[in-house]
């Protein structure tokens, strides 16, 4: 059984695509995509022994070693051009989920839908989006362990965007502004504490930020 986070992001898999889970670390992801018939070619990697081993048992128990390939390697390096169409990159930083994109630019070419999940810098995978050539489809939240996270599902196809995304038809959208304007708070306090942090660009990024937030807040 996968967690509400594991779902959120199968449930933006499409039937019968080819997909990629880079850093699958268990392999549940994949196992799931197998078990309820989403796909049928699937590519399974992470960079280290441990959680390649852990998904390869796992893939085995399941019965789907025909289904899932295990691959160990460094991000989109274990792929070939035109292998898969939908890559997914879950449960890591935003910073090193850019990275991992920014070194396989030839991969990307052939690949129509990213599905990313950071568990923090959010802000750096929309921005890689639009630098990037793809758009924003649809966004979704997902608790797990108390916090909520935003799962991405990005397309080089404009046809796909969906208004309104699931997120801001989600239940967990108040909880969800009201953690990020906690956590915006909490940075402004740290700062204050330093006429010069106080004076910066980034303290009043900060600040606007506060304010959109509190706004959609009471639009709720
Ligand atoms: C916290 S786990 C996330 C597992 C799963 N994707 C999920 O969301 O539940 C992160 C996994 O990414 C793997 N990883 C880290 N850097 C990687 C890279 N550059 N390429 C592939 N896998 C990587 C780690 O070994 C680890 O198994």
């Amino acid at each position: 059984m996968i967690d509400d986070r594991l779902n959120s992001i199968l449930n933006f898999v499409e039937k019968n695509s080819r997909v990629a889970d880079i850093g699958t670390d268990h392999g549940y992801l994949a196992i799931e995509l197998a078990k309820k018939n989403i796909c049928h070619f699937i590519i399974a990697s992470d960079k280290n022994f441990g959680p390649v081993q852990a998904a390869k048992k796992n893939i085995s128990d399941a019965g789907f070693e025909k289904i899932i390939s295990v691959r160990q390697g460094d991000g989109l390096k274990v792929l070939k051009k035109n292998e898969v169409d939908t890559i997914c990159i879950a449960g890591m930083g935003g910073g090193l989920i850019c990275k991992i994109l920014d070194d396989s630019p030839n991969i990307l070419l052939t690949t129509e839908n990213l599905i990313l999940q950071p568990m923090n810098s959010v802000e750096k995978i929309y921005a890689w989006i639009a630098e990037n050539n793809f758009f924003v489809a649809d966004v979704d939240l997902a608790e797990a362990g108390g916090i909520i996270y935003e799962i991405i599902f990005a397309v080089r196809n404009s046809d796909k965007i969906c208004r309104p995304t699931k997120k801001e038809k989600s239940p967990l959208l108040r909880k969800f502004l009201e953690q990020r304007l906690e956590k915006f708070q909490h940075v402004i306090f740290e700062m204050s504490k330093s006429p010069s942090a106080v004076s910066t660009e980034k303290f009043s990024q900060i600040e606007n930020k506060i304010a959109d937030l509190k706004i959609k807040i009471d639009q709720l």
